[in-house]
């Protein structure tokens, strides 16, 4: 089983280019296949999830070719199979998008429930909810979510809750339905945005994605595009983080700092200096961080993708800080493996961490939660003293790629290790 296995304590110095948004490039896929013509996508990450959403797409029939390592053309023209349940695809969220996506295409879909982070309940009520509204049958039924019509029609539909899938989902279905649909209470985040642009290029009539309403005419067809996917800003957001917490000086390239606003608005309140310029941002830190208090929330709020992220940065920070996770209901699991690194943290009630600062982490062997969980416990361990060992990151490879490449190009002492004699070599090599 792979392992990083990590000597910390050097300073993060230097640029880092980043990749394509994993959560762009998700429903990118999908909306891809809406038009049976050839799709052309530029920008895509190379990571784990989007290998699995391609592979699903090859296995119903959609022409898959990865031009280069961030490129791929898909060709959605000889679709024989509206039914989507490979084993890859329960373990993703973003296979629900083959519900929006085919049921404006084919008015008919059959997705395996999604999978994802297990960062607490996950529900896609509001989804199911969309496609009623567009005069769907909707049903669950043997692990499958089943969506039908005769006639997809626009409508006008309140989400209940803010939701990144939802408003993308139904943003999807809407685009190839009769009529006007106006979503209110719409996710406002940059990839819905992306998604809008995208399905745009191809001939979709979408107004207001990044606003509380979008307004969507459906058309009757979509035609082909070359398209380029928004870099990613949590993958962003994370460099700048691992800046802030082992006091180095690093520059993210090839972003959007319009969409780091709330991560930079942060990392100012902390003490770190930030400099922005046209597609990239400088983070340096000189001393430890100053505490303050997050509450996540849906853009242009904090990120709870970049919650974890901050929480590793806080629990170094002189006095007490407050982080509140208002998105997801299990978000602090690799809180327990920072403590075990010396951190001082309390969640309560499990939306709330209680942070008092601590000098120093100390290196220790952890397992990886989740995603985000799992980038920020490595940039701790990157801070720590002494060498540390991750486990189970699989779950980083879904989100960032070439992570351990990236960091070592910042100096940092980072190596996958297969077997325990790889720990023990690395550890000969840096001593
Ligand atoms: C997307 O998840 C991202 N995943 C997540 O990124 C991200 O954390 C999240 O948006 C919030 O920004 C992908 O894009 C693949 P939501 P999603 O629907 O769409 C509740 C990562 O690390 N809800 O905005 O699943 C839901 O339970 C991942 O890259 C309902 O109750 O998130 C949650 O509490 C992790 N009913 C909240 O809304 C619904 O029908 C927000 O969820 C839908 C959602």
């Amino acid at each position: 089983m792979e392992q990083y296995a990590i000597k910390g304590g050097n300073p993060l110095v230097g640029d880092v280019e980043i990749a394509g948004a994993k959560n762009a490039a998700l429903p990118i896929f999908a909306a891809a296949a809406m038009t049976d013509e050839t799709v052309y996508i530029d920008n895509i990450p190379d990571v784990r999830d989007i290998d699995v959403m391609l592979d699903a797409m090859r296995s119903i029939g959609v022409v898959v070719k990865r031009i280069s390592r961030h490129r791929v053309m898909i060709n959605g023209g000889n679709i024989h199979n509206v039914t989507v349940e490979s084993d890859g695809c329960k373990k993703i969220r973003g296979s629900y998008y083959f519900l929006g996506a085919f049921l404006g295409k084919y008015k008919g879909a059959e997705v395996v429930l999604p999978g994802g982070c297990d960062i607490g309940s996950r529900g896609i009520d509001q989804h199911l909810k969309g496609f009623r509204a567009l005069g769907a049958e909707v049903i669950i039924e043997h692990g499958l979510v089943k969506a039908r019509t005769k006639c997809l029609r626009g409508s006008h539909i309140y989400m209940d809750k803010v939701s990144v899938g939802a408003t993308i989902n139904v943003m999807l279905a809407a685009t190839l339905a009769e009529g006007m649909t106006i979503i209110e209470n719409c996710a406002k985040e940059p990839h819905v945005v992306d998604v809008a642009s995208f399905l745009n290029s191809c001939g979709a009539n979408i107004k207001g994605a990044g606003t509380d309403v979008i307004r969507i005419r459906g058309v009757a067809r979509l035609h082909g595009t070359d398209y380029t996917i928004i870099p990613d800003q949590i993958e962003a957001g994370t460099f700048m983080f691992a800046a802030a917490v082992t006091k180095g000086d690093v520059t993210v390239k090839n972003v959007i700092p319009k969409h780091l606003e709330s991560i930079t608005a942060k990392l100012l309140e902390i003490g770190c200096e930030v400099e922005e310029a046209d597609d990239c941002i400088r983070v340096v830190a000189t001393k430890a961080p100053m505490h303050t208090q997050v509450r996540t929330l849906p853009y242009p709020g904090f990120p709870t993708d970049m919650q974890p992220q901050i929480t590793v940065a806080l629990a170094l920070a002189g006095g007490t800080s407050i982080v509140t996770e208002s998105i997801f209901e299990n978000r602090f699991r690799y809180v327990d493996e920072l403590v075990r690194m010396g951190a001082d943290i309390k969640v309560e009630g499990g939306d709330t961490a209680i942070i008092t600062g601590v000098e120093k982490y100390t290196g220790a062997s952890i397992s990886v939660p989740d995603l985000r969980g799992g980038a920020a416990l490595v940039i701790a361990a990157l801070a720590a003293e002494g060498f540390s060992v991750v486990d189970d990151i699989k779950y980083i490879e879904r989100g960032y790629e070439d992570f351990p490449s990236k960091l070592q190009g910042l100096g940092a002492q980072i190596e996958v290790a297969e077997t325990d004699k790889d720990v023990q070599k690395f550890k000969l090599k840096v001593g």
